[in-house]
Order: structure tokens, then C-alpha cells, then sequence
């Protein structure tokens, strides 16, 4: 969507998938904190988003939304104003539809200008918008009307369209937000993650600056509990090199671009003529050697690169020409990035 934002895929974090509907306005302050004070924000996560149930089930006598009073006592400009002052950003969920998801509040169709309205009025930078309990007609319909809504509404809002497939988001996804769904909800395992990551490459090439694909070269939002995040999960998650990746200005997703049974090789594009490869083996027993050849990754024949390391944050000391290779275990993957020497 052409309102300037998410030049870069957004980061932060979302409370859905470690919270659902128990949250609280003391939840998301803690959040911001531990945010700031892992080191997080400074890595680029500054999207606070409070997913559904923040809400009352009933508007006010004048059609507004009201922040849950036994839960957001403070309501959330006040939240708003907090994360704003740790340098951070508030994200918020609404509907295209009567009731949101957990049918605990009320979706927006139908109220799209006002609540567009109160939600810049209180400071929101992102709006998660989901499909259910619709009217159901077509989401190209309903989604729009809050694209206008937004850009009505005097604040830059990210506008993020969880609607899962009922009509392939990504094929009508950049015209209309910032983001969009390829595949429904993950979870915290390997069948989850795996299939979504395979779902989700077939749109590869809609992803761009200012619209992207939920799940690869895509919003990096965190969905556990920052506040108690195991070592090994932050230094997956704060690696800078990674980050750098995803958040690299070219804008180009990678795709997979070789099979050879439990072997795959993902490779894109990054600025620099640099590029980024990814060596996943998705078999669950042994390792397996695995090779990216310049044909498939698209480096011309005979170039020679120099290889980083991204996990082990190393760069190899031999150079490579035409292929580069390396041993995988189960379950796992290797990240380089590739850079021509002269
Ligand atoms: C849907 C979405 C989830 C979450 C819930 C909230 O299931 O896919 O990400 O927002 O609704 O009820």
C-alpha cells in the first residue's frame, strides 16, 4: 500500500500466540520494558500489538469502542502515550466483520471511519484487521473501505489484513495494506513452521516494498513472552546478521530453488549483488550434505564469493567458485551470505 510505511518489514511483537485473550494493560507495559531492556527495540522489534480482547463486548451510547475497563483500566491512549515514551510503537486489532475472532468485542464493519478515527486519535501506529463473523461478502469489498478509512484518519497506520484465503490475500493484498496472510496461525513446532514456510514461498514474488507476505521476508513479530525469553531464543532472535536479511533494502524474497528429497535450497536476492542462502535439511533422522550451485542461486558462472556465516557469525576463510557446500543436521539449516570479490 502506498502510504509510505513498511519500507522494511515491520518488527516487534504481537500477544495473540503466548497470551490469546488474557491480556491486560499491565502485560503490554511489561512487554514495552522488556522490549527495551533485552536490547530488542534497539535491534529494530519496535511493534507493541495487542491482538484481540481488548475491548469491551458493547460500543459507548455514541458508537465508539471502549478500551475493557477490568483489563485496560487506563485505557489505551494512556497505554498509547506509554510505549510511545520508550521510543516504540502500539499496534491494535479490530475485524471486517460483526465480532472479532474470539467473539469477545465487536468487529468494524460497518463503523470503519469512526473507529479508524478513534484509533489514531489514540495513538495507534498498526492495525491488525481479521475476517471473522462477517457479512460475507468478499473481502476485496471490506478490506478497502478501511484502507480508506486509514488513510482518512490523520496518522500513519500499518495496515496488516489477517484474512486467511478466503480469497488469496496476496494476489490483492498490496493494494490494500501493508501486510497480508498466506497461511493461517502458526504454533511453536516444526510440522507448524515447515508447512507454512512452503505455503507461504508460493507468493515469493508479491512480496515487496510496502506490502508483504506474513511468514518469509516478512513482519518479524515475536509472539512469546518477552519478559521471559530463554537464552537460546534470544540469541536466535536478536541476531543482527538475520535481521539484516529480512530487513535488507532490496525487498526481494527468497524462494526455494532446489529439491533433492529431504535437501532444499532457498536463495534471494540482497543489495550489494550480495545473496542470501539458506541449506535446510527437512529430514528428521541424519545430516546431509548439502550444495548450492551458482545456476540455481543466481550467481553468474565463475564467480568468486566470499561466504558468511550467519549463526556461527564467521566468514569462511576459503573463497568459492561456481558451488558452496555444507553439512546439515536434522531439523536444521545453514544461512550464509554470499558476496562477489573481485
Ligand atoms: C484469528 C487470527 C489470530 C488471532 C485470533 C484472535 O484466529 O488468525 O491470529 O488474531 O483470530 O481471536
Amino acid at each position: 500500500l502506498a502510504n509510505g510505511l513498511a519500507q522494511t518489514p515491520p518488527m516487534g511483537w504481537n500477544s495473540w500466540n503466548h497470551f490469546n485473550c488474557q491480556i491486560n494493560e499491565k502485560i503490554i507495559r511489561q512487554t514495552a520494558d522488556a522490549l527495551v531492556s533485552t536490547g530488542l527495540s534497539k535491534l529494530g522489534y519496535t511493534y507493541v500489538n495487542i491482538d484481540d480482547c481488548w475491548a469491551e463486548l458493547n460500543r459507548d451510547n455514541k458508537g465508539n469502542l471502549v478500551a475493557k475497563k477490568s483489563t485496560f483500566p487506563s485505557g489505551i491512549k494512556a497505554l498509547a502515550d506509554y510505549v510511545h515514551s520508550k521510543g516504540l510503537k502500539l499496534g491494535i486489532y479490530s475485524d471486517a466483520g460483526y465480532f472479532t475472532c474470539s467473539k469477545k468485542m465487536p468487529g468494524s464493519l460497518g463503523h470503519e471511519f469512526q473507529d479508524a478515527k478513534t484509533f489514531a486519535s489514540w495513538g495507534i501506529d498498526y492495525l491488525k484487521y481479521d475476517n471473522c463473523y462477517n457479512d460475507e461478502s468478499k473481502p476485496t469489498v471490506r478490506y478497502p473501505v478501511m484502507t480508506r478509512a486509514l488513510m482518512k484518519a490523520g496518522r500513519p497506520i500499518f495496515f496488516s489484513l489477517c484474512e486467511w484465503g478466503d480469497l488469496h490475500p496476496a494476489l490483492w493484498g498490496a493494494r490494500v495494506g501493508n501486510s497480508w496472510r498466506t497461511t493461517g496461525d502458526i504454533n511453536d513446532s516444526w510440522e507448524s513452521m515447515i508447512t507454512k514456510a512452503d505455503m507461504n514461498e508460493f507468493y515469493a514474488e508479491l512480496a515487496k516494498p510496502g506490502g508483504w507476505n506474513g511468514l518469509l521476508q516478512a513482519p518479524l513479530l515475536l509472539g512469546c513472552d518477552i519478559s521471559n525469553v530463554t537464552k537460546e531464543t534470544m540469541e536466535i532472535v536478536s541476531n543482527k546478521e538475520v535481521i539484516a536479511v529480512n530487513q535488507d533494502s532490496l525487498g526481494v524474497q527468497a524462494k526455494k530453488v532446489r529439491m533433492e528429497g529431504d535437501a532444499e535450497i532457498w536463495a534471494g536476492p540482497l543489495s550489494g549483488y550480495r545473496v542470501a542462502v539458506v541449506l535446510l535439511n527437512r529430514g528428521p533422522q541424519q545430516s546431509l550434505a548439502i550444495t548450492a550451485n551458482w545456476d540455481d542461486i543466481g550467481i553468474p558462472p565463475k564467480t568468486v564469493v566470499e561466504a558468511r556465516d550467519l549463526w556461527e557469525h564467521k566468514t569462511l576463510e576459503k573463497h568459492f567458485v561456481n558451488k558452496l557446500s555444507a553439512t546439515v543436521d536434522s531439523h536444521a539449516c545453514k544461512m550464509f551470505v554470499l558476496k562477489p570479490i573481485a
